[in-house]
């Protein structure tokens, strides 16, 4: 989206491009295996019998499905198409999963739509690499008057089982960034049209890029970004609409924060703060959400940007012999909103580790939550 050639919200970007990303594999690809960056600093440092267990507990298969049974390719930085054929409009999106279907939300930044609203746009899959477009459930013009250029970014959506009630959080801003709010739309069908509630900032703090992380035990927590101070999880109130209690405080300035929950200890990740361009996303553990977190490490060579994408959330799939976690981020193109791309892989994960390995084309099987990463051409 962007007025005279300018992107909505100069003063926070940064036109510079994102690196290049090595293409996915071609098609008719017959063995599956790890590719040359694992095989150099993983499989170097391991022992065999160390590197089966460890595959085997990330859900990496090396046989390849049958033709017929193949479910859709994951290529990270292409277009990715939906049941139209269009590129999913979903930027710094989340995903709900309702009953066995998955939905993702997302900013949408289609070209030709009003300079003057902001748009959120919904899809549902059941294998998480076909999406139908069912909706644009949120179309607003500037609820809170913030003028020209004001911002809704981020969405994420949660479903309120006691009030029956979806319930839409997204960053709303003013072009300058000075309102630092959340916004609340609630609605009553998954990718029905949501209505616009309220802003506030949570806990009385600035709140700018928001994450969503839902626990095991379903309980729903907002993570968000507090300029002055770091960035912060809270627990959500009761009806979602408000928040109930600080969880912690992390004094690191971070923004696209996510959280998954695996293997008993909590996976924080996150950005730096540079705008639209890519840099070294970084993680930290806790066994409580309250803390201690462990300090901040690299989530991928600090040099490949965490190849030129942005952390958006972090999936996990539970699957009958795997569980998988999804590293989903965007790949910003700030002066052509619409193209920007996703950059979804499984991550590396487990014994306080977490590593996001190269982009590369990879396959899931939902049902399994296993995972088969395509070799390098
Ligand atoms: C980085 C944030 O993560 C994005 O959501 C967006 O707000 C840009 N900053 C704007 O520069």
């Amino acid at each position: 989206m962007k007025k005279n050639g300018v992107p909505l919200n100069p003063g926070a970007t940064s036109p510079r491009p994102s690196p290049p990303l090595r293409g996915g594999a071609g098609e008719g690809v017959a063995c599956l295996q790890f590719g040359r960056f694992i095989m150099k600093n993983l499989f170097a440092r391991i022992r065999p019998v160390k590197l089966t267990v460890a595959a085997l507990s990330l859900g990496w298969v090396f046989l390849p499905y049958p033709a017929s049974a193949r479910p859709q390719t994951i290529t990270p930085g292409e277009i990715w198409p939906d049941n139209r054929g269009q590129h999913v409009q979903a930027h710094g999106g989340g995903i709900l999963k309702h009953g066995k279907t998955y939905y993702w939300f997302g900013e949408d930044r289609s070209q030709g739509l009003s300079r003057s609203n902001r748009y959120v746009a919904c899809y549902s899959s059941t294998d998480l690499a076909h999406w139908t477009f069912r909706n644009q459930v949120v179309k607003i013009s500037d609820p809170e008057n913030l003028g020209r250029g004001w911002v809704l970014e981020r969405p994420k959506v949660y479903y309120n089982a006691p009030t029956k009630k979806f319930v839409l959080y997204a960053h709303i801003d003013d072009r300058r960034y000075k309102f630092a709010s959340v916004a609340v739309f609630t609605g009553d069908k998954i990718d029905g049209d949501y209505q616009y509630i309220k802003s506030f900032r949570p806990l009385n703090h600035e709140s700018r890029d928001i994450g969503q992380f839902i626990d095991d035990d379903g309980t729903a927590y907002l993570i968000f970004e507090d300029r002055p101070f770091g960035f912060r999880i809270a627990k959500l109130s009761k009806d979602y609409l408000g928040i109930e209690k600080e969880m912690c405080l992390i004094p690191q300035h971070m923004e696209g924060g996510a959280l998954v929950h695996y293997g008993g200890l909590y996976y924080v990740i996150g950005s730096a703060l540079t705008g639209w361009s890519p840099n070294p996303n970084k993680y930290a553990t806790a066994t409580k959400l309250e803390g201690p977190w462990s300090e901040f490490k690299d989530i991928a060579p600090p040099e490949a940007h965490t190849y030129g994408s942005q952390s958006t959330m972090m999936l996990k799939v539970a699957g009958t012999k795997a569980t998988t976690v999804i590293f989903m981020g965007d790949i910003w193109k700030p002066w052509t909103q619409w193209d920007s791309r996703y950059l979804w892989m499984p991550a590396e994960i487990g014994g306080g580790k977490l590593h996001l390995p190269e982009p590369k084309a990879w396959e899931l099987d939902v049902k399994t939550g296993e995972v088969a990463i395509k070799k390098s051409e």
